[in-house]
């Protein structure tokens, strides 16, 4: 049986978030966009994963977390904008979806802005996006305002916000 683990992201994840990203999220986002929102945030990446079976035998039955052992089906992108933490991209394979394992990631990216000292949580959601309006309702978001055309092709933005406390 496969184990999911959530963790943060490092460099060598990044062709798979772009994957998630692209395949996903309606976006016109370029992959080299994406990079240019992962570098200088990294630490608010993170990426959920599937571990083979098998994968720790070759070392004494100790897991080595080598890549090609691994499987990215999820992943959850922050940035700290005006001060705030933000959510930039969070994405499931469709395959995995309603599993709760976006709720972990929501959950898991605000603990790290918390550490940091950052108590509240924007982002932007497609005004058609319904799934993923429900789903940050769910998770204790409220809506804040609308941003008429913030997408390219013209349509309008919800803005959601949390506070989060300890
Ligand atoms: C939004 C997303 C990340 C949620 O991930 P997830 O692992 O499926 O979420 P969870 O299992 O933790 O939460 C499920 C809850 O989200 C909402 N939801 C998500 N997808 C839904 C769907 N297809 N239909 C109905 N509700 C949905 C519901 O509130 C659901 O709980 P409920 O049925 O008890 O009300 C995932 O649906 C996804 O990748 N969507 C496409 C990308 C996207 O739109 N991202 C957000 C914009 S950046």
């Amino acid at each position: 049986m496969d184990e999911l683990r959530i963790r943060k992201a490092v460099v060598t994840d990044l062709q798979d978030i772009i994957r998630l990203w692209k395949r996903n999220i309606r976006t016109i986002n370029t992959a080299s966009d994406i990079a240019d929102l992962f570098h200088p945030f990294k630490k608010y990446y993170l990426v959920a994963v599937y571990m083979d079976a098998d994968a720790g035998t070759a070392n004494n039955g100790m897991f080595e977390g080598g890549r090609g052992r691994e499987r990215v089906i999820g992943f959850v992108g922050g940035a700290i904008r005006s001060g705030h933490g933000h959510i930039s991209g969070i994405a499931m394979d469709r395959e995995y979806r309603m599993n709760g394992i976006g709720k972990r990631l929501l959950k898991m990216v605000g603990a790290e802005f918390l550490a940091d000292g950052f108590e509240q949580i924007t982002l932007e959601v497609r005004k058609s996006n319904r799934n993923a309006i429900r789903f940050y309702k769910k998770n204790g978001y409220k809506k804040s305002y609308d941003i008429k055309g913030y997408y390219a092709d013209g349509e309008d933005a919800i803005v959601y916000e949390k506070k989060i406390k300890i």
